[in-house]
């Protein structure tokens, strides 16, 4: 299936590895130009070599920190002469813990890195959208918007934001052919869930293995999910015939939650 994205241009931010990583791959492979975003220079680097070496194009990039104005203003910068069409909105997850375990900052943070940040990023890019009469917002959320983690309390609380953003924006825009839609990860094999895995290690005495099949155990699909399945989701969300798709939070967990919708 063509899924339309030459002379597409995509951001994606947390891209350097995950699900970031892997979006702004399944984007490039669909022809997309890709600009990726992360903190550490050098593992963006590794990332849009990886990125090269697949699809033969270089995607750009931008080091910045989405959770703070000087970040944000980096990328704004970074695609003031890109027409982007396509938003993956994505980064850093929250520290895990439950509500008595952060303090304001935390809370504070955390609305910085998960609602802040896809806001800011919405605003960069929607006008221009508009404008062409053709775009697509997407934002990595979690299954715990339909379900919630019970020691994910600040991911839980500010991704329930960015859904309720992206609803209303869609009610507000689709018709300027701007879709908005949220993928909901379910536990998928990336550095943040081998992170969560370690520090439930610490707390419960198991090995991180015994914990990584604990999460298994739990899905219907009797393992975690691997980065490029939600990536094939965001390609084709983002492509032509996604075109009548918006409103929407698309868990991609093994079926995991147990909501009918
Ligand atoms: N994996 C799962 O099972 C799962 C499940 C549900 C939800 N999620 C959510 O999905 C998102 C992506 O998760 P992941 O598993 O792919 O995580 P990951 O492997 O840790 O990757 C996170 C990416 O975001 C970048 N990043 C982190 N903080 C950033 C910031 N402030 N500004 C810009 N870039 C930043 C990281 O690079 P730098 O550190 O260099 O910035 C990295 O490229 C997270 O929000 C996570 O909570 C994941």
């Amino acid at each position: 299936m063509d899924l339309g994205l030459t002379n597409k241009h995509a951001l994606v931010t947390g891209a350097s590895s995950g699900l970031g990583a892997a979006s702004a791959m399944a984007l490039a492979r669909e022809g997309a130009t890709v600009v990726i975003n992360a903190r550490d220079a050098d593992r963006l680097a590794k990332a849009a070599d990886w990125i090269e070496g697949e699809t033969g194009n270089r995607p750009g990039i931008i080091a910045a920190d989405i959770a703070t104005a000087r970040g944000l203003t980096a990328i704004e910068k970074g695609i003031r002469d890109i027409p982007i069409d396509i938003l993956v909105s994505n980064g850093g997850g929250p520290p895990p813990g439950q509500f008595l375990e952060h303090e304001s900052a935390r809370w504070e943070d955390a609305a910085r890195l998960v609602l802040d940040s896809a806001r800011s990023l919405t605003r960069m890019v929607l006008p221009g959208m508009i404008d062409r009469g053709w775009g697509r917002l997407l934002y990595i959320t979690s299954v715990g918007v339909l379900q919630p983690v019970d020691d994910l309390i600040l991911s839980n609380t500010y991704r329930a934001g960015v859904t309720a953003m992206c609803k209303t924006i869609s009610n507000n825009y689709a018709q300027h052919g701007v879709t908005a839609n949220c993928v909901c990860p379910g536990y998928t094999a990336t550095e943040r869930l081998m992170g969560l895995a370690t520090r439930r290690s610490q707390e419960t005495g198991k090995t991180r293995e015994d914990i990584l099949e604990e999460f298994a155990s739990m899905i219907p699909r009797k393992r975690v999910g691997n980065p490029e399945e939600l990536g094939a989701l965001v390609a084709f969300l983002a492509g032509e015939q996604a075109g009548y798709i918006s409103g929407t939070s698309i868990p991609v967990d093994g079926g995991l939650h147990k909501s009918l919708l």
